[in-house]
């Protein structure tokens, strides 16, 4: 989801932007020390050159462990031209590549109905097709590399161009259609019909057993310490323990035993409260205008005034078995509340999972989360490994070192905190431990081998200005307009208490040399802005997915920059290609491969989206067509299916 509309005006929804500030907790003379400390090391006045070293440090080392198997005879991982930027309305790849739309918004996920050019699909009819603005996305083979199920979010709607009419006449059947597009929608593919090289051609298996929809009403159980606190409460669910639903979902996770995470980030933006927020409500964007969605005018618990805990209830990672078409998802409560971007797992050397988890919004956290057990033996003893963990939220320090620190009662910050507490206002709790704020963390992918975590860190317009916190180590930019990818390493094992930290790129144009040599981008070949999705293929290849603002693209800072775009790095060099330019208006989000690296699946979100304030029901196709072109009704999100002409891997050489 790209921005943060907050207003009266019902059209404005359209362009619904992640650029919030909820976080005004006072732990910011964290930042002054780390600014102090900074300019003694002479950081801030070294500008590039600092940075630079940074970059190059320790973790660089560690990555060689990353294997090699994806490297070309040249030394490179990418086997592939980087392409230029494009501000046309269709999806660009390299020479030797075909990009395919595999399924778009309200085609149907199994035998149902087709999609209506003029959006005229009833709510029951959308509950069996493909949702609205596709996010994250996973692969679970069933025949390795050439069956298996896709399950992707469906963050958020643009309501104009749900319908016919737009948003006029709001009335039940909107409301249900609208939050039928909203949820997570799971498909069986197969690649059929192909010989030697040429792997044939995917498609959508009509009817599958597997396919589903999960939707804003899907019933949802809530698991975890939380479950059944007074504050999870509602009319309709007064034991706290049963929800209708799940919103916003950004990115994802997998976990080992086979499961999907998917995470509620904007959920706030659904929610009106007309009376004053409380303490809780306010932290996390609580208001009167949300996004503009008009869901609370039919369906009372959208009116945080009548129903005050239904809030509560959102912003939570939900697991879903994509296998069992009839199994009930769990909202898992002890990975905390905040807005979830993703949910990444990883295993320690004892078999524990290790979940990272951003929270987006300017000024927000990274989050860890560890199981107590090994999760085959917390599995055998029927507790969920994402039941019983702890929490912890990441600060960096100047000196390239951070430290997890836990959200626990037995946290001396914490005393006066009870678990519940914790993981119902996480935000609140990680003011209190003195998390470091960042530059709105956005995706976490890692190197298994290397112990390497690495997060994109979007951009931050208020880092530094006024009376926000200050630039510091880790957001060493002030307006930080492009963003930045930072990435953290252990010794020996994930569940370390401490790690080192560098920054491997500060984004923006590597060609041009700012005013001010702090904001000198670091990027070792093609430019990009505000990353996003950042995914590593089996290989080691680094995916970068960006997500410039829809008022933003082609214009000001971004300038020359083209549509939004994915690019292919080599982890180790730093070597960046530009790989793909989506549509117009677009956000580049969602990506993986299939495990042979012969396919990779790319979401598009928000084709065709206004530039500012709403699109136009009389001319849906006024900012963008693809993917259908002249002859469609309107602009689609949609998946994209990548192959390579010559059957190798996706980026390899
Ligand atoms: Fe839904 Fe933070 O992007
Ligand atoms: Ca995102
Ligand atoms: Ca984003």
């Amino acid at each position: 989801m790209s921005n943060a509309a907050s207003t009266e005006d019902p059209r404005a929804m359209a362009n619904i932007d992640d650029d919030n500030l909820s976080n005004n907790s006072a732990n910011g003379t964290f930042e002054q020390v780390v600014a102090d400390r900074m300019s003694r090391r002479g950081f801030l006045g070294g500008g590039l050159a600092a940075a630079a070293a940074l970059s190059l440090g320790g973790v660089g080392e560690l990555l060689r462990a990353v294997p090699a198997s994806a490297r070309t005879k040249g030394g490179s991982r990418l086997g592939f031209p980087g392409i230029p930027v494009s501000a046309a309305d269709t999806v660009v790849v390299p020479p030797g590549y075909t990009a395919e739309v595999l399924i778009a918004w309200g085609d149907p996920v199994s035998s149902g109905p087709a999609f209506k050019p003029d959006a005229s699909n009833t709510a029951a009819e959308q509950a069996q097709q493909w949702g609205m603005h596709n996010d994250g996305l996973a692969y679970f083979p069933i025949q390795g590399s050439t069956r298996g199920l896709l399950v992707q979010n469906n963050e958020y709607t643009d309501d104009v161009l749900l319908f016919p009419d737009g948003t006029a006449d709001w009335n039940q059947e909107k409301t249900e259609k609208s939050l039928n597009a909203h949820g997570v929608s799971i498909i069986e593919i197969t690649r059929q019909g192909g010989h030697g090289r040429k792997g044939g051609e995917w498609r959508v298996v009509r009817p599958s057993r597997y396919a589903r929809r999960i939707t804003g009403t899907t019933p949802i159980d809530i698991g975890g310490p939380a479950a059944g606190d007074d504050r999870l409460k509602t009319s309709a669910d007064p034991d706290g323990t049963k929800v209708l639903g799940t919103l916003n979902n950004c990115a994802l996770g997998h976990t080992p035993w086979g499961t999907y995470l998917a995470c509620e980030e904007n959920f706030n933006g659904y929610f009106r409260k007309n009376g004053p927020p409380t303490d809780l409500e306010r932290r996390y964007g609580i208001s009167a205008a949300g996004f503009g969605y008009l869901w609370h005018t039919i369906d009372h618990r959208f009116q945080v005034d009548e129903e005050p805990n239904e809030p509560n209830r959102f912003g939570w990672v939900v697991e879903i078995d994509p296998f069992k078409p009839r199994s009930t998802p769990v909202k898992r409560t002890a990975l905390g509340r905040l807005k979830h971007e993703g949910a990444w797992v990883q295993e320690t050397r004892d078999g524990r999972v290790v979940v990272y988890m951003g929270d987006d919004e300017q000024f927000e956290y990274i989050y860890r989360y560890v199981s107590n057990l090994p999760w085959r033996l917390a599995r055998r003893q029927g507790i969920s490994p994402l039941d019983d963990g702890t929490l912890y939220v990441a600060r960096f320090t100047a000196d390239g070192r951070g430290e997890w620190l836990p959200l626990t009662p037995d946290n001396p910050a914490l005393a006066a905190w009870s678990l519940n507490d914790i993981l119902i206002n996480t935000r609140g709790a990680a003011d209190a431990a003195g998390g470091t704020k960042m530059d709105r963390p956005e995706w976490i992918a890692t190197f298994p081998k290397a112990l390497t975590a690495i997060a994109t860190l979007t951009n931050n317009s208020r880092r530094g200005t006024g009376t926000n916190p200050a630039t510091d180590a880790a957001n060493p930019r002030a307006a930080n307009a492009y963003g930045h990818i930072i990435r953290w390493h252990y010794r020996h094992d994930w569940a370390e208490p401490t790690f080192q930290w560098d920054i491997f790129a500060l984004a923006g144009d590597p060609s041009v040399t700012p005013p001010n040599p702090a904001d000198k981008s670091t990027i070792v070949g093609d430019k990009y802005g505000s990353p996003d999705g950042i995914y590593v293929g089996p290989g080691g290849r680094l995916w970068i997915q960006t997500d410039v603002s829809g008022s933003t693209i082609n214009s000001g800072s971004y300038a020359g920059f083209g549509n939004n775009q994915m690019l292919c790095a080599d982890p180790q060099t730093r070597e960046t290609r530009r790989f793909l330019v989506g549509p117009r208006q677009c956000e580049v989000t969602g990506v993986v491969v299939t495990p042979d690296e012969k396919t990779m699946f790319v979401g598009i979100q928000h084709p065709g989206e206004a530039p500012t304030g709403a699109n136009d029901p009389a001319n849906p196709k006024q900012w963008g067509s693809w993917p259908d072109g002249p002859a469609g009704g309107r602009p689609r999100s949609a998946c994209l299916v990548i192959t390579r002409d010559d059957g190798g891997p996706i980026g390899g050489g």
